[in-house]
């Protein structure tokens, strides 16, 4: 089994995790090792390992910098995975794809579900769109996860930031006007094993994060209460807030398809909160 992205939070999770897993024989690369902007270095990886699965849990994932780095972020979010699904076509390995709620404009009120039209905000949002529809015209067996709001205690991220922000000042000041629902990284790795565990036998596009329905400033709060930290939270509005990147006001997952068809039910938002400020707690 291969994974790529090695060193950003999904991959660190999986990597934490695979030994776990004493029947799959897994080979993590990181860019050095498979640089998803080169696709003429693909096939050598299929030739070398013959996966019988292949998680591409590597992206472009800076969604401001994606609306100026264009080039790259097409060829590591959109290109990239039409290559590798073809290569999985051809090997017969099976394909697990993680994309992203930015997909969805943000328009809706009701959690969107996996066939809902798309129309992406930004940039980044276009990449991963394509490299969705890329992958599933190139090999239909394909599965994809789209996935929101990823935390962990590796890597960047929103978890890690507020917790150092609020540490460094009396107050700081939080979107309240974009609502989602957080995933943990570690979740997100088990559902993936647990999806290949159950013979991955469903295809096409999935939706996973953890349960519940928040604001960034919402989850700021918890960050905070639940670290026992004092720091004041303000909430102010996406206009006080500018970014380069536009950003769905609304982009819930509805994650009916995955409970369905592989009984995976996530687990609510602010136990696997705890549980992730806990583990930092304990690497600190
Ligand atoms: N983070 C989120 O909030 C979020 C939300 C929705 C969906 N997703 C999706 O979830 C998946 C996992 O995201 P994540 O949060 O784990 O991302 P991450 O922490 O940013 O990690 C991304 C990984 O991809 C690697 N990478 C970037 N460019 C590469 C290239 N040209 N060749 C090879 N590797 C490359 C990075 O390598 P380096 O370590 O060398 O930089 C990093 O290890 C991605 O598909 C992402 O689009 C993420």
């Amino acid at each position: 089994m291969i994974v790529t992205g090695k060193n950003g939070q999904l991959g660190s999770e999986l990597l934490d995790i695979h030994m776990s897993y004493p029947g799959y024989k897994f080979v993590f690369l990181d860019r050095n090792q498979l640089d998803l902007a080169k696709p003429e270095q693909f096939e050598a990886i299929f030739e070398q390992y013959k996966p019988a699965f292949f998680i591409n849990a590597g992206a472009y994932t800076a969604v401001d910098k994606a609306e100026t780095e264009k080039e790259l972020a097409m060829a590591v979010n959109g290109i990239a995975p039409g290559k590798i699904a073809t290569l999985c076509r051809e090997y017969g390995a099976k394909l697990i794809h993680i994309s992203t709620d930015y997909v969805f404009d943000g328009n809706g009120t009701a959690p969107y579900m996996p066939d809902q039209a798309t129309h992406p905000l930004n940039y980044y949002g276009q990449t991963k769109l394509k490299g969705e529809e890329s992958a599933l015209a190139h090999n239909p067996g394909t599965i994809i996860i789209r996935t929101a709001w990823v935390y962990s205690a590796y890597g960047h991220n929103f978890v890690k930031t507020m917790l150092r922000l609020m540490s460094e000042r009396p107050s700081i000041n939080v979107v309240g006007d974009q609502y989602g629902a957080p995933t943990y990284a570690r979740d997100l790795a088990l559902a993936i094993m647990d999806i290949i565990g159950k013979g991955a036998a469903h295809q096409g596009i999935y939706h996973f994060s953890n349960e519940g329905k928040i604001s960034w400033y919402d989850f700021a709060r918890a960050i905070r209460d639940l670290a026992g930290l004092t720091c004041a939270v303000n909430e102010i509005t996406t206009a006080d807030f500018p970014t380069p990147a536009k950003r769905p006001a609304y982009s819930v997952l509805d994650k009916g398809s995955l409970i369905r068809d592989y009984g995976i039910q996530p687990r609510d938002w602010q136990v696997a909160l705890k549980e992730c400020l806990g583990y930092l707690q304990r690497l600190a």
